[in-house]
């Protein structure tokens, strides 16, 4: 059997985060660099070869465009080598779901692209990095991943961008699919899929863009002052994601800035604060020219509507088919 080709691209994270003892609970992430890590999985005997980068070596707190234009740039330059096979992105785990969303949104599917993190530091007992490297390196090794779009490896499932969520703090079953579970089981030498690719060859939905122009997630709860909704939905926001109670509900008061707001050319997304909140459209929507997040949740719709006016999108109808489409 030859061996797949692996590019490794390292942000930081839990997966490559240090405690000092087997034992604590705290730690710092980003501590490991690539080369470290890269000779700790040697000691697995994988069927792959890896060439590793270290793009940045930070908790995913901090990720944004500093890590994001570069790690875009490696992927596309590893999709286009014809001596790689498939890519693993190693990541905090916070906001892993942003930033599989975002290369989701803005890269072809014609290699795997994978994205993997761990619960735990590399020296606790029980560290969970190696064994979800190791799934992730199946998963990347396999050329039907590709039409998946991108994927996230945590806890011996796959899981589509656009459906994965952190959903633990602590458990390393951290992650979980809405509204499809996971779409594949992995160990580090079986891999199951469910149903066949729906993206094979698929070209990238949006340019990916450093600037995405600002937009705001508005927090929905009881009691909820207008004048705070007004204070938060500045006049220099381009669009504002409601993260709704129930299915994308806000008062009336908070309603009405909105829809001011909404007069003055703001985009305007209802979300739910409900970890399964699946968010359709509501007759009122049309009147108010707002738009439904469907089954993303609040940040993962943030950046599909950020991509969407980057690109000049502005009719809400527009809008609507992007949150509607898988
Ligand atoms: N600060 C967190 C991050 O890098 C560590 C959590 C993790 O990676 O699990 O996202």
């Amino acid at each position: 059997m030859t061996k797949a080709r692996i590019t490794v691209l390292a942000t930081g994270g839990t997966i490559a985060g240090i405690a000092g003892s087997a034992l604590r609970h705290d730690y710092r992430p980003g501590q490991i660099d690539i080369v470290e890590y890269l000779s700790r999985v040697e000691g697995l005997g994988l069927e792959a070869e890896f060439a590793g980068h270290q793009i940045a070596n930070i908790g995913s707190e901090d990720v944004g465009p500093k890590v994001w234009a570069p790690l875009h740039e490696a992927i596309l330059t590893a999709l286009a080598d014809p001596e790689c096979d498939g890519v693993i992105v190693t990541h905090g785990t916070d906001t892993l779901e942003e930033t599989a969303f975002l290369l989701d949104l803005t890269l072809p599917c014609t290699k795997p692209v994978v994205l993997v993190g761990a619960m735990r530091p590399a020296d606790a007992v029980g560290y969970d990095g190696l064994r979800n490297f190791a799934n992730a390196v199946r998963v990347a090794s396999d050329a039907e991943a590709a039409g998946r779009g991108v994927l996230v490896v945590m806890g011996d499932r796959v899981f589509a961008a656009r459906d994965v969520r952190k959903v633990r703090t602590r458990s390393t079953d951290a992650f979980r699919g809405y509204p499809r579970g996971s779409i594949g089981l992995v160990t580090p030498s079986a891999l199951d899929w469910f149903g066949a690719p729906w993206r094979t060859d698929e070209v990238a939905r949006f340019a990916y863009r450093d600037n995405l122009p600002l937009v705001v997630i508005l927090y929905v709860h009881a009691n909820m002052d207008p004048d705070l909704a007004r204070r938060i939905v500045g006049t220099d926001q381009r669009g504002v994601v409601i993260a709704g109670v129930g299915e994308g509900n806000l008062p009336d008061s908070v309603r009405e800035v909105l829809i001011e707001r909404r007069k003055a050319g703001v985009a305007i997304v209802r979300a739910s604060r409900v970890d399964e909140g699946l968010v359709d459209r509501e007759p009122e929507d049309d009147p108010n020219g707002f738009v439904a997040a469907r089954a993303l949740n609040p940040q993962k719709a943030r950046i599909l509507l950020q991509l969407l006016l980057a690109d000049g999108v502005s009719e809400p109808a527009v809008m609507q088919r992007a949150f509607d489409e898988r």
